[in-house]
C-alpha cells in the first residue's frame, strides 16, 4: 500500500499551508507529505515538527527535482507562484498552486500548455468551488433546478484589513502610489469569478468595472511602517456572458463582516440558489433555494455525501473546503483521463477576466473578451 501512495512536497510553511493545505493532505490516506520547504529554514523546521512531517528543507529546487515526488503543492506568496509551478511542471510533477498562478493570464496559459504537453494534472487553489454547499448547488443545477441562468452575483467581502494597523502583505511597497494597485479584485475576486464561470457555464463576452482605495495609509509587513498604499480595497464589475446571462462581482477586505465573506447567487428561469459561505455562529455555510411557486427562500440541509470524510457543518471552513479540493485532486490523478476541474486553464480564464476589468477601470470603458494573446 505504502508504495502506491502519492508523494507530496509542499512549498511554503505559512498560515494557509498550516490551516488548509497540509491538513487536507494529511486527511487523505492515499497520499503522504514527504517534505515541507520554506526559504526561511526555521519556519519549515517548526512546521514539520508541529504537523509531524518527516523532512524540512529550504532548498525548493532540489525538492522540486526529486524523482520520488509525484505532486508539488505551491503555497507561497503570489509573486513566486509562476516560477515555482513552472519548475515543478518541467520536472514532471502534478501541481496544486494557490491563485493567481501569474498576474498576466498569458503566463498562466503558458503553464497550462506545459502541463498538457507533459500529461500532468493541475489545480488552482479555488477553495470555495469545493465547499459542500457550492458542490451541492452545482449538482442541483445539473439536475435542472435553476433552468436557463439569467443573473449571477458573486461577493467576497470581509473586514480583514479594515484596521490599517493589520500588517499588509502581498503588496509592493515601492510601487508608484499615483496608480491604484489591483489587490482585492485579485485575491477576493478570483474565487467568485471562478464559481460564476462554472455555474453559468459560459465565458465573459464583455466587462466593465471600477476599483476604489478607501483606506489610504497602512502598516506594511515588508517595511514595518505606516505608508501610503494606493491599493484597491473595494471593487465592483458587471459582466455579460456569451450565453446571454449577466452578472456582477463585488469584493472588499474593508467591509464589515466575518471570513471568508462569500455569497454566490444564481437566478434562472426555473429557480434560484443562494450559497452563503460566511462563518457565523459556528456554522461554515448555508444554502437557500426558491422556485417560481415557492418564492420565499428556504434553507436546505447539505447532504452528507458532499462532505469529506469526518467533515461536518461546524468544522472550520479552511480545512473543510480544502479537504474536498485535495480529495478531488487525488481522485483526478488516480483516474487519469481528462477530468480536471479548476485547473490552470480555468485559472487563466479567471485571470483574463481580472486583467480585462483592470483595463476597463484604467481606460474607463467596456472591454470585450477574449483579450489579445
Ligand atoms: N485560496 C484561498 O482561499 C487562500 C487563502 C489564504 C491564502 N491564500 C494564498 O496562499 C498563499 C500563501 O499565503 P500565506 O498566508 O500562507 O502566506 P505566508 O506569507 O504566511 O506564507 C508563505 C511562506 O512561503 C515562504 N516562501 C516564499 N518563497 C518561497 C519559495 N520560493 N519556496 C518555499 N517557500 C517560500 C515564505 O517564507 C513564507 O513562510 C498566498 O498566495 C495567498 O494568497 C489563498
Amino acid at each position: 500500500m505504502q508504495a502506491s501512495k502519492l508523494r507530496v512536497g509542499v512549498l511554503g510553511a505559512g498560515a494557509w499551508a498550516e490551516h488548509a493545505h497540509v491538513p487536507g493532505w494529511l486527511r487523505d490516506p492515499r497520499c503522504e507529505v514527504v517534505a515541507i520547504c520554506d526559504v526561511e529554514y526555521e519556519r519549515a523546521q517548526g512546521f514539520a515538527q508541529k504537523l509531524g512531517l518527516p523532512q524540512a528543507t529550504a532548498d525548493w529546487q532540489t525538492l522540486v527535482g526529486r524523482p520520488d515526488i509525484d505532486v508539488i503543492d505551491v503555497v507561497t506568496p503570489s509573486h513566486t507562484h509562476f516560477e515555482l509551478a513552472m519548475a515543478a511542471l518541467q520536472s514532471g510533477k502534478h501541481v496544486l498552486c494557490e491563485k493567481p498562478i501569474a498576474f498576466d493570464f498569458r503566463q498562466t496559459l503558458q503553464a497550462a500548455g506545459l502541463a498538457k504537453e507533459k500529461g500532468l494534472k493541475t489545480k488552482c487553489g479555488f477553495t470555495f468551488r469545493y465547499s459542500p454547499g457550492v458542490q451541492y448547488a452545482k449538482s442541483l443545477m445539473d439536475e435542472g433546478f435553476v433552468g436557463r441562468p439569467f443573473i449571477y452575483n458573486g461577493y467576497e467581502q470581509n473586514s480583514q484589513w479594515l484596521d490599517p494597523q493589520n500588517p499588509l502583505r502581498q503588496v509592493d511597497p515601492n510601487s508608484d502610489q499615483s496608480v491604484i494597485q489591483t489587490s482585492s479584485l485579485e485575491g477576493y475576486g478570483a474565487p467568485v469569478i471562478d464559481i460564476g464561470h462554472w455555474w453559468v457555464g459560459a465565458d465573459y463576452a464583455s466587462v466593465v468595472g471600477t476599483m476604489r482605495n478607501f483606506i489610504p495609509e497602512r502598516m506594511v509587513r515588508a517595511t514595518g511602517k505606516m505608508m501610503r498604499m494606493n491599493i484597491d480595497d473595494g471593487d465592483i464589475f458587471i459582466g455579460e456572458y456569451t450565453n446571454g446571462a449577466i452578472g456582477t462581482i463585488q469584493t472588499s477586505f474593508v467591509t464589515v463582516g466575518n471570513y471568508p465573506g462569500i455569497e454566490v447567487r444564481i437566478y434562472g428561469e426555473q429557480g434560484a440558489i443562494i450559497c452563503r459561505l460566511v462563518e457565523e455562529f459556528g456554522v461554515a455555510e448555508t444554502i437557500k433555494i426558491a422556485t417560481p411557486d415557492s418564492v420565499e427562500f428556504k434553507q436546505v440541509n447539505i447532504p452528507q455525501r458532499f462532505y469529506p470524510t469526518g467533515g461536518h457543518p461546524k468544522e472550520s471552513w479552511r480545512s473543510l473546503f480544502y479537504a474536498n479540493l485535495i480529495k478531488d485532486f487525488i481522485d483526478e490523478i488516480h483516474e487519469g483521463g481528462e477530468r480536471n476541474q479548476g485547473n490552470f486553464v480555468d485559472g487563466a480564464w479567471v485571470q483574463e477576466a481580472i486583467n480585462a476589468v483592470e483595463l476597463s477601470f484604467h481606460e474607463r470603458r467596456w472591454v470585450d473578451l477574449p483579450l489579445s494573446r
